[in-house]
């Protein structure tokens, strides 16, 4: 890639570079706690939510790689530590956090969503929009998956 002297044609807040990476740190949380509850599971219900914990862990990973390319094109320096991750014991301890988990990443997007909008930052918005909509769908099986537990 080619030194930027002039820095990125798009200039944000720092608040809003501090969203971002605070977006990168739970991203990196849910996507190692998530691998590491398919690694971990237990119980006959396990078979079902198994894969599907695998399945969104590598997307999360995605999206943390996805957010730390635009804050990096933004002069930000993405973190490497993800915010305290909670593995639990029982399927059920696992999969209620994750749905919390997941409520707050909704919150935050859409604050940064919005962030975004009011800074004209057109590339980080749609970013979000679409990462907020996977991260509904991913709401929407743990709290469907929870129901059966
Ligand atoms: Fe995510
Ligand atoms: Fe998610």
């Amino acid at each position: 890639m080619p030194k930027r002297n002039l820095g990125p044609a798009t200039k944000v807040s720092k608040e809003l570079l501090g969203m971002l990476n605070q977006a990168i740190a739970s991203e990196l949380q849910v996507a190692i706690q998530y691998v590491w509850q398919h690694v971990q599971w237990g119980g006959v219900k396990g078979f079902a939510v198994q894969d599907e914990l695998r399945a969104i862990g590598i997307a999360e990973m995605k999206h943390a790689e996805a957010i730390a390319e635009r804050l990096y094109y933004l002069g930000g320096i993405p973190t490497t530590k993800p915010t305290p991750i909670f593995v639990g014991t029982t399927l059920k301890e696992m999969i209620a956090q994750d749905v919390k988990d997941e409520e707050g990443a909704i919150k935050l997007y859409k604050q940064i969503v919005e962030k975004a909008r009011k800074e004209g930052d057109e590339t980080t918005n749609r970013l979000f929009r679409e990462i907020l909509q996977q991260e509904e769908d991913h709401h929407d099986t743990f709290t469907t998956l929870l129901e059966d537990l």
